[in-house]
C-alpha cells in the first residue's frame, strides 16, 4: 500500500506546492517514489487553476525543485478519505482543516509540517506571499528540514 500524503496551505501556490516538490524530491533521491502518492491543496480556492507563484518557483528551481502542481482547493468529502496524512503549514491552516474534519478519524490524520522539524524551532511555515526573498528561502529551508523529519517519522511508524 502506498503512503498518501496531502500538503495543505492557504492558496496552494507557495508553501504546499513547495512541500509537495521537496518531499517528492526526497523520496525520489531515496529511490522509493513508487511507495508514495503526494499531492497538495489550499484551504482557500481563490487561486484555483493557477500554477505556483513565480517567486516561489524561481526560489525552488535553484534548489532543484520544479513546481508543476496547479492550485486546487481542499475537498473535505474526498481528501480526508483519499490521504493518510494531511499536513498543514501554519496554525490558520490547521484551524481551517480541523473545522472541515468530519469525525475523529479525520482529525487523527491531521499534522503540522513543523511538527517534523529537526533543526528549526519554528512552529509554522510562515506565509511568504506578502514578503520578500528571505521569506521564500525560509519556506524552503523549513520544508527541506521537515521533509527529512517526516520521512523519519513514517519509517519509524512503518511495520
Ligand atoms: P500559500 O501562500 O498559502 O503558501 O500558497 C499564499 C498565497 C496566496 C495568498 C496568501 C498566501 N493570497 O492571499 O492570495
Amino acid at each position: 500500500m502506498k503512503t498518501r500524503i496531502l500538503f495543505v496551505c492557504l492558496g496552494n501556490i507557495c508553501r504546499s506546492p513547495s512541500a509537495e516538490a521537496a518531499f517528492k524530491g526526497l523520496v525520489k533521491k531515496k529511490g522509493i517514489s513508487h511507495k508514495f502518492d503526494i499531492d497538495s491543496s489550499g484551504t482557500y480556492g481563490y487561486h484555483e487553476g493557477e500554477p505556483a507563484d513565480r517567486r516561489m518557483q524561481s526560489h525552488a528551481v535553484r534548489r532543484g525543485y520544479n513546481l508543476t502542481s496547479i492550485s486546487r482547493p481542499f475537498k473535505p468529502e474526498k481528501d480526508w478519505d483519499e490521504f493518510d496524512f494531511i499536513i498543514g503549514m501554519d496554525d490558520s491552516n490547521m484551524k481551517n482543516l480541523a473545522e472541515m474534519a468530519r469525525n475523529k478519524e479525520d482529525i487523527k490524520k491531521l499534522f503540522k509540517m513543523t511538527d517534523f522539524s529537526n533543526n528549526y524551532n519554528h512552529t509554522e511555515v510562515p506565509d511568504p506571499y506578502y514578503g520578500g526573498d528571505q521569506g521564500f528561502e525560509l519556506v524552503l529551508d523549513l520544508l527541506e528540514d521537515a521533509s527529512e523529519g517526516l520521512f523519519e517519522f513514517l519509517n519509524s511508524n512503518a511495520k
